[in-house]
């Protein structure tokens, strides 16, 4: 029988691993998040800007984009265990007022009825994960807004994958593969 992609138990349980991660977070690593983001950025500003953060996972990168100045975050995972961190890291270190919410949504449920189509889509080393890479590239794609940017990160198997499960290359917070794609 196929699984069903939007179900928790067809997925690898990443937020355990981060669930102390709002106690441990360091200023060191949010500053060089915000840098990375700024990096992939290039010209275009956050200020003003709605955020959709897809696979939060510790919620850095929402954190790193409310800190820039984006004017509203919406972070969201499948996993509830990355929420309730993300939430706790967003509760701790967003700026004051700032604007967000945190969801438990699987991408093949995301849609722009319900939540808005957003400026910047952004996945950091998630789609991958989900099990149909090319419908979840879809779905994250298609919340963004007309002349939004659409940024998202993959693993590439490489042939060191023989010895480790996977291994992370490359300039760009350490990932083989990152795109950032307007959207016309
Ligand atoms: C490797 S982690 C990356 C987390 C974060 N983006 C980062 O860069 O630190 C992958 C995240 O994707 C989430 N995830 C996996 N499948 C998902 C799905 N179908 N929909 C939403 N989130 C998913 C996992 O729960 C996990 O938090």
């Amino acid at each position: 029988m196929p699984k069903d992609l939007t179900k928790l138990e067809s997925h690898f349980a990443f937020g355990h691993n981060w669930s102390d991660y709002a106690d441990k977070i360091l200023d060191d690593q949010i500053i060089e998040a915000k840098n990375a983001l700024h990096r992939l950025l290039g010209d275009e500003t956050l200020a003003g800007k709605r955020f959709l953060d897809i696979g939060c996972g510790s919620g850095l990168h929402s954190l790193a984009a409310l800190q820039l100045g984006a004017a509203e975050v919406v972070a969201m995972d499948l996993d509830p265990e990355s929420v309730n961190t993300t939430e706790r890291v967003l509760r701790r270190f967003a700026p004051a007022g700032a604007s967000y919410r945190v969801i438990q949504r699987s991408v093949f449920d995301l849609n722009i009825a319900d939540l808005g189509s957003f400026d910047v889509t952004y996945s950091w080393g998630v789609l991958h994960h989900t099990g149909n890479l090319y419908e979840a590239l879809a779905r994250a794609g298609a919340m963004t807004a007309p002349s939004g940017l659409f940024v998202f990160a993959l693993y590439r198997k490489t042939w060191f994958c023989r010895f480790s499960r996977s291994r992370r290359f490359d300039d760009v917070n350490g990932f083989s593969s990152a795109a950032a794609v307007p959207i016309e």
